[in-house]
């Protein structure tokens, strides 16, 4: 038996999901023809395997990112310290200099890590699968390192700590 298929409204779905905290992660390559750097802030980066070290994040099949940093290859994700919120919101801007204020450096493959980031994760991609209006990048992992401090979260369509967030403590949901 199948059964008929509900009509989801976006807008429904966005809050509801927006309930499940996320981290906040910047992902970031070279173009290749100008070597400037390229990014975007994804929400939906998380691992994926530990035997061999696989990651995986999605991107909408609109980004105007993704595109610059797919063919090099290689891409580092910077997870977001709490006080970094305006590093999310210049890489999650349409701006065409998303970098011109926010401090980065090099890694060891050349790629743009976010400076005094939680954690970064160097990254080489492995596969990319359609998912709906976006696709599940999976990637090898290269190399690895944690940074101090806290991280920043997303929940509920607010960025900060978690205390100030009060993820551990929420409001009432008044989402139906
Ligand atoms: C907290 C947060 C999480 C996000 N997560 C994603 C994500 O997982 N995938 C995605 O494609 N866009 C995500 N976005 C939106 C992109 O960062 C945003 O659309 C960005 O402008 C895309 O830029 P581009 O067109 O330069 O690629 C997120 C934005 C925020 C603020």
């Amino acid at each position: 038996m199948t059964l008929p298929s509900p009509t989801i409204e976006p807008r429904h779905f966005r809050d509801v999901m927006g309930h499940l905290p996320t981290g906040v992660v910047v992902v970031a390559g070279r173009e290749p023809t100008t070597g400037n750097p390229a990014g975007l802030v994804v929400g939906t980066f998380q691992s994926l395997s530990l035997e061999p070290p696989l990651v995986s994040f999605s991107v909408a099949t609109t980004s105007s990112s993704w595109p610059k940093i797919r063919p090099a290859g290689y891409f580092s994700a910077s997870v977001l310290a709490h006080g970094q919120d305006h590093v999310c919101r210049a890489l999650s801007s349409k701006h065409n200099d998303k970098f011109a204020a926010v401090d980065w450096h090099e890694s060891l493959d050349g790629t743009p890590q976010i400076s005094g980031a939680h954690a970064w994760i160097d990254c080489k991609t492995a596969q990319e699968l359609e998912g709906g209006d976006h696709v599940i990048v999976i990637a090898e992992v290269r190399r690895l390192q944690a940074g101090g401090g806290e991280p920043l979260v997303f929940h509920r369509g607010r960025l900060g700590g978690y205390r100030e967030l009060g993820v551990l403590n929420p409001p009432p949901s008044t989402t139906k």
